[in-house]
């Protein structure tokens, strides 16, 4: 358990970034907390870490964005990174089209969630929990486990 203050969004971006260099793979993340406390400034940073190109964006429209590692690995065998998104979904079985449940817990896959609460019931025990608060214009708080 670790409770982090960021006071501008590259901190933000920093210790999603340092975050990354932590994981083996197959890990899930779940990342709590209200609109624009951080979630997806987090992921950016983290993505970045896993070694992603690419610009990360919110993924809130389409539900889901994949990053795939190509002909390398992102860090320690990591080969794709599933960001989503399930603020706007209503129940857990507007996710059953993305076959979620079969991407996790695969060490070469990382699933990071943003509005886990939507689909509760069915998230994985064995996941990672990462709690995002709004403390005020440029501050936020962020509790890893
Ligand atoms: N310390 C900070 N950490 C993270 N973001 C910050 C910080 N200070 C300011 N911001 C700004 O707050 C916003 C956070 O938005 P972000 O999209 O990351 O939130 P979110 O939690 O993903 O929201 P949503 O639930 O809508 O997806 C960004 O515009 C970012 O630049
Ligand atoms: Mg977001």
């Amino acid at each position: 358990m670790k409770n982090i203050s960021t006071k501008n969004f590259q901190e933000t971006q920093k210790v999603g970034e340092e975050f990354a260099s932590t994981l083996k793979g197959g890990e899930v993340l779940a990342l709590y907390g209200d609109l624009g406390s951080g979630k997806t400034t987090f992921m950016q940073g983290f993505a970045k870490g896993l070694g992603i190109t690419k610009h990360i964006i919110s993924p809130t429209f389409i539900i889901m964005r994949t990053y795939n590692a190509g002909n390398r690995e992102f860090v320690s065998g990591i080969r794709n990174l599933y960001h989503v998104d399930l603020y706007r979904i209503e129940s857990e079985k507007d996710v059953d089209g993305l076959g979620l449940l079969e991407l996790m817990n695969q060490p070469e896959n990382i699933v990071a969630i943003e509005w886990p609460d939507k689909i509760e019931n069915v998230l994985p025990e064995k996941r990672i929990n990462i709690y995002f608060k709004y403390l005020g214009d440029d501050k936020r708080e962020i509790r890893i486990g």
